[in-house]
């Protein structure tokens, strides 16, 4: 098992931010190694603090452990280049979203944007553990829906693998070269005062 490479050795930001949203990267590296049942609780437990419309908490995780009679199913689902990387993951999770409220039955249209959110404390919170956790949307969503029993009122919405750090050198060769933290566009790109002028 390898330490997590700190992002902050790479990355700069143009101003002071919580240097916890530069450490956090996706790594593909990972040891094999399991996780505790606690550790694995306390990435659950900080998407749980999320913030959503009307509080409706609309996220849903599934998780399969390796070497556990779920793993096979949540592996299958996997585009092929992920798997190439995914074999030596703790864990494989699945991110759902609830479509309507349930205090009302009506479409909720942020949905989408709530379970992100609660995606994203729980990729912080790995990162602030030292931890590997990798979003992905490479994999099957209709075999995701069919295979893990996903009612029809709630989206698919995004896979991740959890896991320790391993040896990059164990990866296949294209993706050993992309194992780094990657730049991002400036402020002026993604911002603007007043109407849509991009
Ligand atoms: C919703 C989502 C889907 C992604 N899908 C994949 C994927 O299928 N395979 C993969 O290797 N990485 C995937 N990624 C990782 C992104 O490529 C990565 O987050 C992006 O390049 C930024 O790099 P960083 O997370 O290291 O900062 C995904 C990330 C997110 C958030």
């Amino acid at each position: 098992m390898s330490e997590l490479p700190n992002a902050l050795s790479v990355r700069e930001a143009d101003r002071p931010v919580e240097p916890l949203f530069l450490q956090r990267w996706s790594p593909r590296a990972m040891s094999g190694e399991a996780l505790a049942e606690e550790e694995l609780m306390r990435l659950f437990e900080a998407a749980r603090w999320a913030p959503s419309t009307y509080n409706e908490q609309e996220w849903r995780f599934l998780y399969a452990r390796r070497q556990t009679p779920h793993w096979d199913a949540f592996f299958g689902l996997l585009a092929e280049p992920n798997q190439a990387w995914c074999g030596k993951a703790a864990v494989l999770g699945v991110v759902l979203s609830k479509k309507t409220f349930t205090r009302n039955g009506k479409p909720n249209p942020v949905h989408t944007f709530d379970s992100g959110l609660a995606y994203q404390n729980l990729s912080l919170q790995g990162a602030a553990m030292g931890l590997v956790v990798h979003g992905m949307a490479g994999f099957d969503f209709d075999k995701a829906r069919r295979e893990l029993n996903v009612p029809e009122d709630f989206a698919v919405e995004a896979m991740f693998a959890v896991g320790r750090h391993g040896d990059p050198a164990d990866l296949p060769e294209e993706l050993r070269e992309r194992e780094e933290p990657s730049g991002r566009k400036p402020v002026g790109e993604i911002v603007c005062e007043g109407p849509f002028a991009f």
